[in-house]
């Protein structure tokens, strides 16, 4: 299958565009396309055929559900049962943006989204290019990270390709995405709400509007105890992987690692953040330097993970970020990026 780019003002999405993908998505067929978080691969959410095609374009697992997109919260009725009071006040506060709320699900939604659960995850996306398109398609829109399964989230339109190209009918290349990590996702099915995957809105902004919310998002340890079901598929501990080995490493230690890795001839990649003090970084080392708040740091992760990922090298070295909660979403990709 050829797969049509077509590029899109972001400001401005053309009309007759936004209709031929809205078209081929009616139609059952795939459509990758920008988010404000990272793209999504998109398909119609109530036509189950064209929701199985998501699982084998990507390689996924038939057991990890898919989130559904709607243009705006009143779309939600549709595929969701009931709507709890904190619902009402999260969707208020954060939609349109990048939190997915878990709900009760209702019949019209097909077992093939769900992962056959009682349950479906639902978000309203920002993105002037998903916004146009939800409501054009007017439809609810499957959509999962448009990469393929367990490898690195795109966040410009070159890293769809790259994973999905001759996989998929259309791809909207909106230019980069500006939040960089997927979304966070709440589970709100329990009492307290869960978060299941921590994300651009954090637990301190959720529980302002909401009060408590459990922490269970700790995927290794559910993993590795051989938790089942895990609460989220999504938190399998390898996850959004580059193909290249990366090591996470705790601040200081890294003259140590890098001499190492150098007396062994590897090639490295090195992402650290902006700090005070100078770094003595020998030549050969491809040394990229991140910015040192959260969101900042987040809008970029992915896209040099990409850039290192295609560059030839052996080991990919990421400094981590403080272990406090604002940076705990940065913190839980690059632990799933990690190869060890
Ligand atoms: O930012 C995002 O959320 C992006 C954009 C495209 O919207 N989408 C995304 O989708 O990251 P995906 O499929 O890569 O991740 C969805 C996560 C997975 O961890 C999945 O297991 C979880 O949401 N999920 C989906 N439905 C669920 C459900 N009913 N119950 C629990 N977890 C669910
Ligand atoms: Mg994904």
């Amino acid at each position: 299958m050829k797969t049509v780019v077509i590029p899109l003002d972001s400001a401005a999405p053309d009309k007759e565009a936004l209709a031929e993908a809205a078209r081929v998505l009616r139609r059952g067929g795939l459509v990758a396309f920008p988010t404000e978080t990272v793209y999504g691969l998109g398909a119609h959410a109530l036509d189950a055929a064209a929701a199985a095609r998501i699982f084998a374009a990507k390689g996924r697992p038939a057991n990890n559900p898919l989130i559904v997109h709607l243009a705006d919260a009143a779309g939600v009725q549709q595929v969701v049962a009931n709507w709890p009071e904190p619902a009402e006040r999260l969707v208020k506060r954060f939609w349109p943006g990048p939190l997915t709320l878990v709900l009760p699900r209702r019949d019209t939604v097909p077992d093939v989204v769900t992962a056959k659960g009682p349950t479906v995850a639902v978000r309203v996306p920002a993105h002037p290019v998903a916004q146009a398109l939800l409501r054009t398609a007017d439809v609810p829109i499957a959509a999962p990270s448009a990469n393929r399964s367990t490898e690195l989230s795109p966040t410009r339109a070159e890293h769809v390709l790259r994973s999905l190209d001759g996989r998929i009918e259309m791809l909207l290349d909106g230019g980069p995405t500006s939040g960089g990590i997927e979304s966070t996702v709440l589970d709100l099915t329990t009492t307290p709400p869960r978060l299941l995957r921590p994300g651009p809105i954090s637990i301190a902004e959720l529980e302002a509007e909401i009060g408590t919310v459990a922490r269970v998002c700790s995927s290794t340890v559910a993993a590795r105890n051989g938790l089942h079901p895990l609460p989220s598929p999504g938190m399998m501990p390898r996850h959004y992987a580059p193909r290249t080995p990366l090591e996470c490493i705790e601040t200081g230690k890294e003259p140590e690692c890098l001499a190492s890795l150098l007396r062994a001839k590897r090639r490295i990649g090195w992402v650290t953040f902006a700090g005070p003090g100078e770094r003595i970084v020998p030549s050969e080392v491809h040394l990229r330097v991140l910015p040192s708040d959260p969101a900042g740091y987040a809008a970029q992760l992915y896209a040099v993970l990409h850039e290192l990922d295609v560059a030839g090298l052996d080991h990919i070295l990421v400094t981590l970020p403080p272990d406090t909660e604002d940076w705990l979403a940065v913190r839980d990709r690059l632990r799933r990026a990690a190869h060890s």
